[in-house]
């Protein structure tokens, strides 16, 4: 029979001290990638990092930039040994939060086609799809090379009351 222990959480801005722990959410790449963005100050980075440890367990963007009227919800990645516990849930709640306090009146985001799991988290939580566009990144191969990686994703949006 599984034990069930609570281990309270803290949702708070990601830092950079936080990057060596973050090997989880993506390639080298990608934490090069957010170690850039860390100083916009049209960007927020959430980290969910264990309270009394500090060690993260998930992350996400949120980008004020990308679309007029609303926050864009990105990179949202929990660490793989801890999903389906609702960490992603309230990190997404957090984010929206944070959308609100901006004045915003809506949260956006992309999720990939071939992402069924994660859509339907956020049809749960209230997004609705509207629309799709292309995307692509650079990602580390198993030999080491760099090679683009392109995708199409699906974007969705959420009123904010
Ligand atoms: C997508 C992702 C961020 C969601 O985070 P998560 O922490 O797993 O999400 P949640 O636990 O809040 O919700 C997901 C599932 O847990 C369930 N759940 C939510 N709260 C729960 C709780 N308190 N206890 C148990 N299960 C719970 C949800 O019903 C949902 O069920 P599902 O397994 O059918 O999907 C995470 O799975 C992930 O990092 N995936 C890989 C990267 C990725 O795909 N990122 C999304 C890019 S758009």
């Amino acid at each position: 029979m599984p034990t069930e222990i609570v281990v309270p959480l803290l949702i708070r801005d990601l830092t950079e001290a936080d990057l060596p722990h973050c090997g989880w959410s993506g390639s080298r790449l990608h934490l090069e990638h957010v170690a850039r963005e860390l100083g916009r100050d049209d960007a927020d980075y959430l980290v969910a990092c264990v309270a009394k440890s500090g060690f993260p367990v998930g992350k996400g963007l949120i980008d004020y930039r990308k679309t007029a009227g609303a926050g864009t919800i990105g990179q949202l990645a929990v660490h793989p040994a801890l999903q389906s516990c609702g960490i992603g849930t309230a990190l997404l709640l957090a984010a929206e939060e944070r959308i609100r306090a901006h004045g915003l009146s809506h949260a956006e985001l992309g999720v990939e086609v071939e992402n069924p799991r994660a859509r339907a988290l956020y049809e749960r939580l209230g997004y609705v799809a509207y629309g799709t566009e292309p995307d692509g990144w650079d990602e580390v191969a198993p030999d080491g090379s760099i090679r683009r990686y392109e995708t199409t994703c699906t974007l969705m949006r959420k009123p904010i009351t």
